[in-house]
């Protein structure tokens, strides 16, 4: 099977690029945005070991895209490109909207006019909005987003369904819920503050700790992923559907600097600050659905998975 993956140079792209490379003929494509530095990108690429699989290319430009489709006609699509990020979609709405929305439609317009008929979108745990309820479940409304960034990925998850039902796309919109490990994005908690922590350098805690995440290992997500292809692709013409990808377990922001000290085997130096404008109070997903349809089965709980980051990172910092 040939499988396209956008934003193959990122976090979660480039673990993907990997994994279905080592089984599929694979084409990756990333922009390598300015979101963090391009060495970075560089460096996940690298990692893949399929450096020559991964092409520079924008989705906001279509006809750039167009050829991409044309030469390597791909049979799957995972689309996981996207202008990541809560707090900075505040600063740069439109941004996020240009990068996500009009980017998404692209991707499901050149599905549309190359015979494309599967794709894997990555959605995001943000779409739930702010709620005391736990766990999440897909089958709630999701109406009330508390950012750009999380209303850019509720209208990516209605262009899948409206190329669903115009012309057969199918589609397993997957919603993602704190997605950590090796090659994790800079800005996120868990790799922005082991870096700081080892440098001896303050870590800023937004509210007072009690904030709470569902996070999840990279390899389960990689696992859920694998899935959602496989059931996408045998899905029949013009289904798509929607899947928690998470770990089903909360974590205070409080317990995870602990569990980071535990590992780094450092101390943190808490700076305390006001809550954000964008930040919720918890996540959470109930994985039931993807339990039962996808046979979804995640299995590093944040204390393994932190191990597991730390000996990444002592490798690179080496
Ligand atoms: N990391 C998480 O915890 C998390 C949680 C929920 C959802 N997600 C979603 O998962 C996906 C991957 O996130 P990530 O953490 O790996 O982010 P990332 O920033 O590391 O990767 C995204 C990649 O997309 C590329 N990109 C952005 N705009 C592009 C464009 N116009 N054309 C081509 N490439 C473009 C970027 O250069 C980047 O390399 C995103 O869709 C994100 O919204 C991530």
């Amino acid at each position: 099977m040939k499988v396209l993956i956008t934003g193959a140079a990122g976090f979660i792209g480039s673990h993907l690029l990997q994994y279905f490379g080592a089984q599929h003929t694979v084409l990756g494509l990333d922009n390598y945005d300015a979101f963090y530095p391009r060495e970075v990108k560089n460096r996940n690429v690298r990692e893949t070991g399929l450096a020559d699989r991964v092409v520079e290319v924008d989705l906001l430009d279509l006809r750039a895209l167009e050829r991409t489709f044309q030469e390597f006609r791909p049979d799957l699509v995972l689309h996981i490109a996207a202008r990541a990020g809560v707090r900075p979609s505040i600063q740069e709405p439109a941004l996020y909207m240009r990068h996500n929305v009009e980017a998404s439609t692209h991707v499901y317009e050149c599905c549309q006019r190359f015979g494309v008929k599967s794709v894997v979108l990555a959605s995001s745990s943000s779409v739930y909005g702010s709620r005391n309820h736990v766990p999440f479940r897909e089958d709630e409304p999701v109406t009330s987003p508390q950012s750009p960034y999380a209303a850019s990925k509720i209208a990516c998850e209605l262009i899948a369904g409206t190329y669903a039902r115009l012309y057969g796309i199918k589609s397993a919109i997957l919603r993602f819920f704190t997605v950590y490990g090796p090659r994790q994005r800079p800005d996120l908690a868990i790799a922005s503050f082991s870096r700081r922590i080892l440098a001896g350098q303050p870590i800023p805690v937004y509210g007072d700790g009690s904030t709470e995440r569902d996070y999840t290992y990279i390899s389960d997500i990689v696992d859920g992923v694998s899935k959602a292809a496989e059931w996408v692709v045998n899905a029949a013409e013009g289904h798509y559907d929607v899947f928690n990808l998470g770990e089903s377990r909360m974590v205070s922001l409080s317990a995870m600097i602990t569990a980071l000290e535990k590992v780094l085997g450092r101390g943190a130096i808490r700076d305390y600050r006001e809550l954000q404008p964008g930040d919720v109070p918890r996540t959470c997903a109930d994985i039931s659905k993807s339990r039962s349809v996808l046979g979804y089965a995640p299995r590093v709980d944040l204390e393994e998975g932190l191990v597991l980051y730390a000996r990444w990172l002592e490798k690179e910092e080496r």
